[in-house]
């Protein structure tokens, strides 16, 4: 081996080690995820999975954005605080709230009593409801209609704790995709009759792509949801932090300003 390929080799070693020790550096600063900005106000981070257009979702620059960002900037700036987005991920947000990688997550995330017991919430901000998403062509017209076909759900969500009841736990009908667009792309694609998610999201596909013949369903047997910002369990502080923004812009209409209706 040549001199100066061994000089070579060193150096590399040295410069990927030092990206080892800068990363890790970055991990220890982020004492429960927070940081002090320049300005001394508490800066939390805070997650979410940026496919749920007009939720949260990535602009044409890169940036997270959505209805769900513009009032958590809102909060924050009610209750004093700043904030850092990171695109997470729809089942990868849940351990980053357990190791403290992020203090709290935002993602159009149901408050129910099964997340309950392993996660905190801050108070509701949001109404919703789940939607089916079929072809024009279907003949589909209520949920129950769905019992002996394939539907798409994003894994792990109230869409898909809805259609497991409905065709059972660990029927092969269902579809259960990474992101809610996958699970959607499944539908058209001919893999499953339905897609079934949040109002919101499903509508705002439907809307953007008049191309593709769909319509929606709704059906009075899913149950109203209601969002709110889920907390690392036993973070009270940082409930606290957020309920008292809540509070704020629930008070002073700004909530009402962006959603276009009141959440009691
Ligand atoms: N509201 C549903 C739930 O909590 C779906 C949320 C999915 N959000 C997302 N950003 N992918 O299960």
């Amino acid at each position: 081996m040549g001199r100066t390929f061994k000089h070579i080799l060193l150096l590399a070693g040295v410069f990927c080690l030092s990206i080892v020790v800068v990363a890790c550096g970055t991990k220890s600063d982020t004492n429960g995820a927070s940081k002090s900005s320049t300005d001394g106000k508490k800066k939390l981070i805070v997650g979410t999975d940026a496919t749920y257009a007009p939720m949260e979702y990535m602009d044409a620059k890169g940036n997270i954005v959505g209805i769900d960002i513009d009032i958590v900037n809102a909060i924050a700036e009610a209750a004093g605080f700043e904030v850092e987005y990171k695109n997470y991920g729809w089942e990868p947000l849940f351990p980053a709230l357990d190791n403290e990688e992020i203090d709290f997550a935002v993602s159009s995330i149901t408050i129910d009593e099964e997340r309950k017991q392993s996660f905190d919430f801050s108070d509701p901000y949001f109404i919703a409801n789940q939607l089916i998403l079929i072809q024009e062509s279907s003949d589909v017209t209520s949920f129950d209609d769905l019992k002996d076909k394939k539907v798409s759900v994003q894994i792990n969500t109230t869409g898909h704790k809805a259609v497991k009841e409905l065709l059972g736990k660990t029927s092969k009908n269902i579809v259960a995709a990474e992101t809610m667009p996958l699970a959607i792309s499944e539908m058209i694609n001919g893999n499953a009759d339905a897609a079934v998610g949040d109002n919101a999201v499903i509508i705002e596909y439907k809307v953007n792509n008049p191309k593709v013949k769909l319509k929606t369903v709704e059906d009075n047997s899913f149950e109203k949801e209601y969002y709110g910002l889920m907390v690392k369990k036993g973070n009270q502080e940082i409930v606290d932090l957020l309920n008292e923004g809540i509070k704020k812009i629930k008070e002073n209409g700004k909530l009402k300003e962006i959603t276009g209706f009141d959440v009691k």
